[in-house]
């Protein structure tokens, strides 16, 4: 069942993802080659709750942390530990937390250092895909419209779309109705209507689709071991079109 908000739900959930933006501008500028994905986990938490939030990861199906912190060939859902981030890596940052009784959801991909060419490419295409996926996020459209603009966008650069993880609406749960798929037909999927507060969330890999999860779980990682990047923001489908939330 999808929900629509109110614009009083819709402010609710804008301060909700305006501090998960804050946390990752904060993140963004601790990300340099030595610091562990555990400390970056850790400083989250404690912004988290310092701000009178709660972390809406941690214990979601028993996940341990508070951001997933997925790291060149990790696709998402890599759990922060000992790993010291390495100059040329690429991370992607994922965080959400609920406050006010609403969610918040939202990925950056950052370098870490001086990458390669290919992988300040790969992060680039990334950003714009969700950037055109957003686009389509009007009423009167439907979701495989969203779903078709990435996937036309991001294989006509020779990259893949991931279809294993997908998008969601967000309200009062991290997780409710619709889910929003990064490849597909457009004209399908559920109509988009004002007041619908979605997810888009893009995992792009250089190389094939294909993905493995590792023996821990829950690190879903690239087949072929080619590299991944991530955007995610949480954005209200309003007549005046695509309102991203979670923006500074
Ligand atoms: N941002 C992720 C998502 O949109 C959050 C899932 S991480 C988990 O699905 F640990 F909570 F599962
Ligand atoms: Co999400």
């Amino acid at each position: 069942m999808i929900t629509l908000k109110s614009k009083e739900e819709i402010e609710l959930m804008r301060t909700s993802n305006r501090l998960v933006a804050k946390l990752l501008e904060k993140l963004r500028k601790l990300v340099t080659p030595g610091i562990t994905t555990g400390e970056l986990d850790a400083i989250a938490e404690d912004f988290i709750r310092k701000n009178g939030a709660e972390p809406t990861f941690k214990g979601y199906v028993e996940y341990p942390a508070c951001i997933c912190a997925s790291v060149n060939n990790e696709v998402v859902h890599a759990i922060p530990g000992k790993r010291a981030l390495k100059n040329g890596d690429i991370i992607s940052i994922d965080a959400g937390l609920r406050i006010n009784g609403y969610c918040g959801d939202a990925t950056i991909t950052v370098p870490v250092g001086s990458i390669s060419r290919e992988a300040a490419r790969l992060i680039k295409v990334t950003a714009k895909a969700l950037e055109i996926g957003i686009a389509q996020a009007v009423p009167g459209n439907r979701i495989g419209d969203i779903s078709h603009a990435i996937q036309f966008f991001v294989e006509g650069q020779g990259y893949s779309i991931v279809r294993d993880f997908v998008g969601h609406g967000i309200g009062r749960q991290m997780h409710e109705d619709p889910q929003v798929p990064h490849f597909g037909q457009p004209g399908t999927g559920p109509m988009l209507q004002e007041g619908m507060v979605i997810a888009i969330e893009p995992m792009v890999n250089v190389g094939g689709y294909k993905l493995k999860i590792l023996d821990d779980g829950w690190t879903a990682v690239t087949v072929d071991g080619s590299w991944s990047a991530q955007f995610e923001h949480s954005v209200a489908i309003t007549a005046k079109g695509p309102d991203i939330l979670s923006r500074l």
